[in-house]
């Protein structure tokens, strides 16, 4: 990878630092780089508080890159700098691309503080799905300390069963299309059962099935029609674009079902289980807090849904690649769950299943990339990070560096295996992020998506029409660019039960 500016522009930095940075920038120039480079010599760089401005991948090699393939180029791109701090030449937009481990830490957690979640996606994101947890400073804070103790293990363990039943008739919804023996829309259907599952978890039985889908619908349709001012950030709400209406009344619709359900909880409190009693209980009474309650709801949902319908779309054709792991997770359904229904005292059991999902989102992290603006000038891994840029993490890219992954393009679940040899950098995974705002969500994802393959392989095979692997479409969350549809092949021992 040929970057520009790559050479050491030492800013108050001692001679020796000027030596180790031009061998750096020598390295960088010879292409693969920095593959032998030990923590230890990245941290003594960074301590040395050495600065020279960031190698940049130029417009004319970047935009061409990106247009085969963007995935791809991020990674390629991480790789052949051996995840040094670059940046991305887009024309008037020129964010950081941070990929090595140390620097990740150093965003997410260690120096987090400068570099905030403003700016880029988070604009328009906020916009839609609330400025209390989703959003940053002290609406984020107070929300946080309102939200984590609700989604402790503990307490989404409570939910367990309530979630197992609402999965199993979620997932028994598929009955006929398996008995019709027309493909299902996995995307389409896997939304279908999450959505189900989070509504239960946020609204207990408080809300009606009319309302969940209304509010389903919604939701979705405003994450779909807000891509396009995702893709362009800069642009001010004032300038009218196509899909602002829609999201309008999405909003709208939210509202009309969402606010109801808040006056009702405050009216009638209770002790139950669901998050809306819990946020009753948490949150004073008065309209300020209700209105902080309803992007508390809408934020959790928005983390909550298509993340996880996207993963479980992801694993299917990925099982179908992969014959041998598809043999041993159905081993594992079949001795744990047997002929079920799946419940939440199955989860402990359910080891092998862990691991592909943990395998699963290393290779696609849903939450593929992300964005902080960097408050005031810095250094990281030894270049200058100026005050207000965009500075940009990919667990995508971070996940597949040739030096924390062996074979990084394979899927083998066996890494994650309790007994795999080695320790791992904490920040060479982080497909639900660190530090302070790390996903709140990660303990109910590890007992919803379980419980939903158990569910739909204790009844059925699904067997992908994609021949070959999907390939990676960068939306807001990743999805498989072309639509993966599934035969759903009834089990000769489900079908005996
Ligand atoms: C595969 C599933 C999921 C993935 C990949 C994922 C990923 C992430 C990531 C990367 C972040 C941090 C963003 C940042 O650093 O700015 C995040 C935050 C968050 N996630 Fe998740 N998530 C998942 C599931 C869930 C679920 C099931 C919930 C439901 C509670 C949830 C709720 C949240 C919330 C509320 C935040 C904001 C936390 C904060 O900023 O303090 N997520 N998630």
């Amino acid at each position: 990878m040929a970057l520009e500016n790559g050479g050491a522009e030492a800013l108050g930095a001692e001679l020796v630092n000027d030596l180790q940075l031009s061998a750096t920038a020598l390295r960088l120039g010879r292409g693969r780089i920095l593959l032998d480079v030990t923590d230890a010599e990245i941290s003594m760089t960074t301590s040395m508080n050495a600065t020279r401005q960031a190698g940049t991948v130029p417009f004319h090699r970047l935009v061409p890159k990106l247009a085969r393939g963007p995935l791809d180029a991020l990674s390629a791109i991480a790789n052949e700098t051996g995840g040094q701090v670059v940046r991305l030449d887009f024309g008037p937009f020129r964010p950081y691309l941070v990929t090595y481990p140390d620097h990740v830490q150093q965003v997410l957690r260690g120096n987090y503080s400068n570099y905030a979640r403003e700016g880029g996606i988070w604009r328009p994101v906020r916009r839609v799905f609330g400025t209390t947890i989703m959003g940053q400073g002290s609406a984020w804070e107070t929300s946080r300390k309102i939200l984590q103790p609700i989604f402790t293990s503990r307490f989404v363990a409570s939910l367990g069963d309530g979630l197992a039943k609402t999965i199993e008739e979620g997932v028994g919804k598929l009955d006929g299309a398996a008995g019709s023996g027309r493909p299902i829309d996995t995307a389409e259907e896997m939304s279908r059962i999450v959505n189900m599952a989070v509504i239960r978890v946020l609204f207990g039985d408080k809300i009606s099935h009319r309302d969940g889908e209304r509010l389903c619908a919604a939701l979705d349709s405003a994450a779909r029609l807000m891509t396009l001012r995702l893709l362009v950030p800069f642009v001010p709400f004032l300038v009218p674009m196509p899909g602002d209406k829609a999201v309008a009344d999405a909003i709208r619709l939210t509202d009309e079902v969402v606010r109801p359900l808040i006056l009702k909880a405050r009216a009638e409190p209770d002790e139950g289980v669901d998050v809306i009693s819990a946020l009753s209980r948490a949150r004073a009474s008065g309209p300020e807090e209700d209105e902080n309650m309803r992007h508390d709801i809408i934020g959790i949902y928005a983390g909550a849904t298509e993340t996880t319908a996207m993963t479980l779309t992801w694993l299917w054709p990925v099982l179908n690649n992969h014959p041998e792991v598809y043999a041993r997770l159905i081993d594992e359904v079949d001795r744990v769950v047997g002929a079920g229904p799946v419940q939440a005292t199955h989860l402990p059991e359910l080891r092998y299943t862990k691991m592909v999902l943990q395998e699963l989102l290393r290779l696609y992290p849903t939450a593929w990339l992300w964005s902080r603006r960097a408050v005031e000038s810095t250094e990281l891994g030894g270049v200058r990070i100026k005050a207000g840029s965009q500075v940009l993490v990919s667990p995508y890219a971070t996940h597949r560096l040739e030096e924390f992954w062996s074979r990084p393009l394979d899927f083998d679940p066996e890494r994650f295996s309790p007994d795999a040899p080695g320790r791992r950098h904490r920040y060479s995974y982080y497909p639900f992020s660190g530090g302070p705002h790390q996903c709140l969500g990660q303990h109910l994802f590890y007992l919803k998506a379980p419980l939903i393959i158990a569910a739909v392989l204790r009844r059925f095979r699904p067997v992908s029409r994609l021949a070959g692997s999907p390939t990676p479409f960068p939306a807001l969350t990743l999805r498989p660019k072309q639509k993966i549809e599934l035969e759903l092949v009834r089990r000769s021992s489900a079908s005996a039960r």
